[in-house]
């Protein structure tokens, strides 16, 4: 079947990049971006583009008439640490998004839909190791809690309306396309940008919090590999684990210097530290890998290398 796909959140940290691939594989007219604001230059000239609040049912459902569209991707969302400061915008944004997406769904104008959860699902008193798909979650963040709520709204519309809405709960995701939007997870964006131009970085996680983390191109094919599975391969419809690498601070900063010797790292822990305390270190994800075949490319070396090449070449070219 051929799909038009409309991306809610394109001008972000996961949607611009999501947009670009399956620009690629869809072709540009079939790929509706869409954000509450304007997104880089790449974004904006390499298909249609729509302005549209993630909130707005209306808005929304106006922008799938127009298009024919067939398939939503919701990527909008307030991340962990920014929630932390506006706690009722974050659970306004997070959850009024995701019913109106489901709704449209509900009403049969679209036939799939992409969701995503995290590992803020999870929460102190999860088993923090090798942390299973079903587990004690008790989130301790505002982002967390509309995170665990959205999954068991998933689970809801497809159980009593047979919504094909579908999930993954995404490690830190790692990029060099884009600065970071206010995770807790971003310091290991963050600490690259800062290599390249500074040569040091403070970080505001201490040495040895260790995360589960992922390269953006592992998690964009993970999600794209989710939605082309055939529906009866999804046996999970709250949201999938997602694993690739975990590290620590001092761990990653080693592998920089194994390409940058002269970079230096300083630790200045603050309220994320307990955010980043709460979550897992290492995430199974052995359903994913059974149900769809989901298998990760990059290591922490191989991601690296890859990062630091891409931004050398881009401060060359600046
Ligand atoms: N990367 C996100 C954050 O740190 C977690 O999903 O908020």
């Amino acid at each position: 079947m051929s799909e038009t796909i409309l991306i809610l959140g394109a001008s972000g940290q996961i949607g611009g990049e999501l947009t670009e691939k399956l620009r690629n594989i869809y072709g540009s007219n079939h790929v509706i971006a869409s954000d509450i604001r304007n997104g880089n230059d790449a974004l904006m000239n390499s298909g249609p583009f729509e302005i549209i609040d993630a909130t707005d049912k209306d808005g929304i459902l106006a922008v799938v008439k127009k298009y024919k569209v067939t398939q939503i991707y919701l990527l909008a969302a307030m991340l962990s640490a920014t929630g932390e400061q506006f706690p009722q915008k974050a659970w306004d944004l997070n959850m009024s998004s995701l019913l109106a997406v489901l709704d449209i769904a509900k009403e049969k104008h679209v036939h799939q839909v992409y969701w995503p959860s995290s590992i803020a699902a999870f929460g102190p008193t999860t088993p923090k190791n090798n942390t299973p798909q079903k587990t004690i979650m008790e989130p301790s963040t505002v982002y967390g809690i509309s995170k665990i709520s959205g999954e068991f709204w998933c689970n809801y519309y497809h159980e009593k309306f047979g919504v094909d809405v579908r999930s993954l709960r995404y490690p830190g995701i790692i990029t060099w396309k884009s600065k970071p939007g206010g995770g807790t997870t971003d310091y290991a964006v963050d600490i690259f940008f800062k290599a390249i131009k500074e040569g040091a970085y403070e970080c505001f996680l201490g040495e040895n919090t260790r995360l589960p983390m992922m390269y953006m191109e592992d998690a964009v094919n993970a999600t794209i590999k989710l939605m082309q599975a055939d529906a009866k391969d999804i046996k999970v419809r709250t949201s999938y684990n997602l694993s690739a690498i975990d590290f620590t601070p001092k761990e990653l900063a080693t592998q920089i210097q194994q390409f940058l010797p002269n970079f230096k790292i300083t630790y200045k822990p603050d309220f994320r530290q307990q955010i980043a305390d709460s979550w897992p270190q290492t995430i199974d994800d052995s359903e994913a890998r059974k149900d769809w075949n989901w298998s990760h490319k990059f290591d922490l070396s191989s991601m690296a290398n890859d990062i630091i090449k891409n931004l050398q070449a881009q401060k060359i070219n600046s």
